[in-house]
Parts: C-alpha cells; sequence; structure tokens
C-alpha cells in the first residue's frame, strides 16, 4: 500500500491505476476509521479493481465552535487498518495541500445544504461539497463509496454528481451499528461510559418509528410524538432534529413519501451524534 501526501503524487499514482483499464474506487473518509469506514472499504473492493482512500479533517465543513482541533486523528493505525483490507492508496494531503493560500472557491448544492444537519451546522455541507468535488478531480474514481449514515451527505453528493456532470458513480452502503443498535461514529470516542448509555435512545427512538410504521401507523406527526417520548425520558440527550423527509430533496413532506427518512440528531453531553432509517424503502 502507498501513502501519498501531494496532489501531483496521488494524480500520477491513480492515472496510471486507470490507465491499464482498471475501475479506480474511492472511499473518502476523516479517518479514525472503525468498522463503519472499512464496510466502505470492503464494499469498494468488491466493486472495483483499484482501491483508494482519502484521509483528511476537512477544516471548511466544521464550524468555528465545533471540534476540528480535537477531532481523533491517527494516521498510522488507520494506514494498518486500510493495508489489511487490501487498499492500494490512501491519500492523505495537510490542510495547506488541499487548500492554497487565498483560495476563494466554492461548491454549494443550493437548498438541499441547509436542510438537516446543514440547518444546525451552516457552512458545513458547503465545505463537504467542496472537498469531496476536489477530491474527485484529483483521484477521477469511476466510482465513490459513502455510508448512509450521513444520509444527508448523501443525497447532496448525489445531487451535485448529477448537476455537474461528474464521470463518477456514487454507490451507498448500509449503517454499521454495535450489537445494541448505537450507529458507529468516530465521535462515540468522546462518549463516556454514561453518554455511551444515553446515546442509545438515538436508536431508540428511530426503532420506535419503525415498529409503529410497521403495524400500519403513517401519520407522520404521530411518529414524531413517539420520537420526542422517548427523547423526554433522557434527560442527559438534547434533541438537535428528528424529522421524516423524502430522501433526494431532505424536505418534509405532508403525507408520508415512500421510501422516508427518518433522521434525528441530538447531543449527548457535547458530542453530537446522528442516525436514520429509511422507511418504507
Ligand atoms: P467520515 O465521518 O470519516 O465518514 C467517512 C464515510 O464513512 C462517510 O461516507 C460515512 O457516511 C461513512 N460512515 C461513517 N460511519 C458509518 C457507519 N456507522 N456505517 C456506515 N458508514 C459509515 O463523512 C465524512 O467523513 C466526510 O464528510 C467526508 C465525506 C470524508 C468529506 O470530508
Amino acid at each position: 500500500m502507498k501513502l501519498v501526501r501531494t496532489i501531483e503524487e496521488v494524480r500520477a499514482a491513480c492515472r496510471a491505476a486507470r490507465s491499464r483499464d482498471r475501475q479506480l474506487g474511492l472511499v473518502p473518509t476523516m479517518g479514525a476509521l472503525h468498522d463503519g469506514h472499512l464496510s466502505l472499504v470492503r464494499a469498494a473492493r468488491a466493486k472495483s479493481d483499484v482501491v483508494a482512500a482519502s484521509i483528511f479533517v476537512n477544516p471548511t465543513q466544521f464550524g468555528p465552535s465545533e471540534d476540528f482541533a480535537k477531532y481523533p486523528r491517527s494516521l498510522e493505525d488507520d494506514c494498518a487498518l486500510l493495508e489489511q483490507e487490501g487498499v492500494e492508496l490512501v491519500f492523505a494531503p495537510s490542510v495547506e495541500e488541499m487548500y492554497p493560500k487565498g483560495n476563494v472557491t466554492w461548491v454549494l448544492v443550493d437548498g438541499l445544504s441547509d436542510r438537516l444537519c446543514g440547518r444546525s451546522r451552516p457552512g458545513h455541507f458547503r465545505g463537504v461539497t467542496t472537498v469531496v468535488s476536489k477530491l474527485f478531480h484529483i483521484v477521477e474514481p469511476d466510482l465513490a463509496f459513502f455510508g448512509q449514515k450521513d444520509a444527508a451527505q448523501v443525497a447532496i453528493i448525489r445531487r451535485m454528481v448529477r448537476d455537474l456532470n461528474l464521470p463518477v458513480a456514487i454507490e451507498v452502503c448500509p449503517i454499521v451499528r454495535e450489537t445494541d443498535g448505537l450507529a458507529l461514529s468516530s465521535r462515540n470516542a468522546y462518549l463516556n461510559p454514561e453518554d455511551r448509555k444515553s446515546a442509545l435512545v438515538l436508536y431508540r427512538s428511530l426503532a420506535r418509528v419503525q415498529k409503529l410504521f410497521d403495524g400500519g401507523e403513517h401519520d407522520s406527526g404521530t411518529l414524531m410524538a413517539a420520537a420526542s417520548r422517548e427523547f423526554a425520558s433522557e434527560a442527559r440527550v438534547q434533541l438537535d432534529y428528528f424529522e421524516i423527509v423524502d430522501p433526494d430533496t431532505l424536505e418534509p413532506e405532508p403525507a408520508i413519501p415512500k421510501p422516508a427518512l427518518v433522521a434525528v440528531a441530538a447531543f449527548v453531553g457535547k458530542t453530537r451524534l446522528i442516525d436514520n432509517i429509511l422507511l418504507g424503502g
């Protein structure tokens, strides 16, 4: 496995790989890798001839009071995991390499970027779409792999790829969870044992909605009320949003869309966690 730090090197390596008529799969990450990330790598391994992963804690997708500085960084361990999974190339640039001084150009998916997490994290999705489009231009992958865990990110990246005619196929992989249901996240590392218990309310609220829906309850007001009752019983957790929306537009619909994205974000102490399910998918 090759670890490269510069755009020039990664471009050369990716072009060489693709020129032999092989499909290149890219897995973009911010590192601190867990089984959720590795599930994307395995999907990439299965669907492409050459797999590249990027590890870059992207400053432009963090707000000024968010956790950019303390975001977990573990490049050595990450590389060991990626090597075990058969990744050929890891691109881990510095901030200066990705954002040249005086950089003022952004990629913005209008409207969608202000919904769900975009509402509570202004500028977040602009940072995501800018860095992902830069990665697509640098690596020129045939396929790129993302997790359903970040459902809004998926909708926004799909729209960006469509609107800008980018020649990359977006592949989406299911959410990987702990055995008790908690979705794997690099930010779970911030949780103390008590937080960890409280954090389960996200999954519990989604499971409750799924159960009611499967039992025939299709009124979104009733489903959301049931979810808020779960949160009311967990005083240490502060709900950011709980929404039932169309998975492509991220907009709430008067009638439950099919499929419907049920998305939740909440603060457990200072740690912001997200989760979601698809109803009727
Ligand atoms: P990061 O949070 O590191 O996640 C990288 C990829 O792993 C994303 O596509 C995310 O959805 C996926 N992922 C995370 N947890 C998962 C889980 N439990 N199950 C399945 N997939 C999971 O998302 C980002 O980084 C950044 O925004 C990025 C796209 C790299 C741009 O900076």
